[in-house]
């Protein structure tokens, strides 16, 4: 058996012939009608109002913080068991990074933890949909903070293609952003985007991400802006990515139902359960005990795999050793992701599971 990877990339033929076409049609490079195109099928997909596609799921948090008034000295809620984008977005920006941990059952914000953690400095909330997975109780998430006067945000980076009850992920916060990098259910190697059916939110986006000009080529600046745009290069293979969107979800649905079923009652293993109906899993998540050592098992065995982020509040760019988050703390030392990519078959799957339980079993 060949080496499964955890992850690889999925470009094919289309996304070949796609630059090739647009390479000899004379285009400039930089973000123009491919991009607003890219933009388009996402507005369609996900039913958002407005898109801006950007440089990357990073710069587009920090644009979002920035369109709701966030600014230096404001405390930004994150969940401690994110990636480190999250709370960096913010620092970006000169914002605080106030870390919360999260719930046991989907792995997102705990709730009430998050309403404790709301100091009159507090601004705006970064809800992270970890891995396709909204919190059960999002509605509450924003309500609490309509009512507090707090933006909520949702960093829906792993989530295109997953919903809550019908409505697409990045769109009960003001804004939701998502991310195009290599990993992702589409990617154009590097790329963001922001969806948000407010018009004012919208024009601030459009404007902070292009320098802050009232227009495109003009050098005439309205607010101060940066140049947080996308290529219409990366666009060209956004736009072939995007139409394999609806295949890659249908996949990823079977592929979790599959990792569900030959990984049931393993000693030693829990799964993290995701409802299908909604969710389309990024990646392939389950609780284990000796990770190491499995982890060590499978590459042993040519299976690629993943350890789950660390406790960010601990990790020496934020060095709050002081404080404790035992969830994010105690699932960043089970966690493990499992090969994820589409192109992983159903047979390889069923190898994978079997190793596992042979591990578990036989060990
Ligand atoms: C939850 C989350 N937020 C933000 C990002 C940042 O996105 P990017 O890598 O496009 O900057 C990622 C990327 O993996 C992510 O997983």
């Amino acid at each position: 058996m060949d080496f499964i990877n955890q992850m690889e990339p999925s470009f094919d033929e289309k996304e070949r012939k796609a630059l090739d076409e647009y390479l000899l049609s004379g285009g400039w490079g930089t973000e123009f009608k491919k991009t607003r195109e890219f933009e388009d099928m996402i507005k369609a997909y996900t039913g958002a109002k407005h898109c801006w596609i950007m440089a990357n799921g990073t710069v587009s948090l920090s644009a979002a913080l920035m369109a709701v008034g966030v600014g230096v000295g404001d405390e930004v809620i994150c969940p401690d068991y994110t990636m480190v984008a999250t709370p960096n977005s913010a620092e970006l920006i000169g914002a605080k990074a106030v870390f919360v941990d999260i719930n046991r059952k989907d792995l997102c914000m705990d709730f009430e933890k998050m309403k404790a953690a709301v100091t009159p400095k507090t601004k705006a909330v970064l809800l992270v949909s970890i891995n396709g997975r909204c919190p059960d109780n999002i509605e509450e998430f924003v309500s609490f903070c309509k009512g507090k006067g707090i933006h909520l945000i949702e960093d829906a980076a792993q989530s295109l293609g997953s919903f809550k009850n019908g409505k697409h992920l990045g769109r009960f916060g003001e804004i939701g952003s998502f991310s195009f990098s290599m990993p992702k259910i589409i990617t154009t190697g590097q790329g963001g985007a922001l969806i948000t059916d407010d018009d004012e939110l919208s024009e601030k986006i459009k404007k902070i991400r292009d320098f802050g000009r009232d227009k495109g080529g003009s050098d005439h600046y309205l607010t101060k802006g940066w140049n947080f745009k996308f290529s219409d290069f990366q666009a060209v293979i956004g736009i072939e990515q995007m139409k394999k969107l609806p295949e890659r979800v249908e996949r990823k649905k079977e592929m979790g139902k599959l990792y569900d079923k030959y990984l049931k009652d393993i000693p030693g293993v829990k799964l993290v359960k995701n409802d299908y109906n909604d969710v389309a899993p990024w990646f392939f998540d389950i609780l284990c005990e000796k990770r190491e050592e499995l982890q060590q098992f499978l590459k042993d065995n040519n299976i690629g795999s993943r350890i789950f982020y660390p406790p960010l509040h601990s990790e020496p760019a934020y060095g709050y050793n002081n404080l404790s988050f035992p969830v994010t703390e105690e699932i960043a030392c089970k966690g493990l992701w499992l090969p994820s990519s589409v192109f992983v078959t159903d047979e390889q799957i069923k190898y994978i599971c079997e190793k596992i339980r042979f591990f578990y079993t036989k060990n």
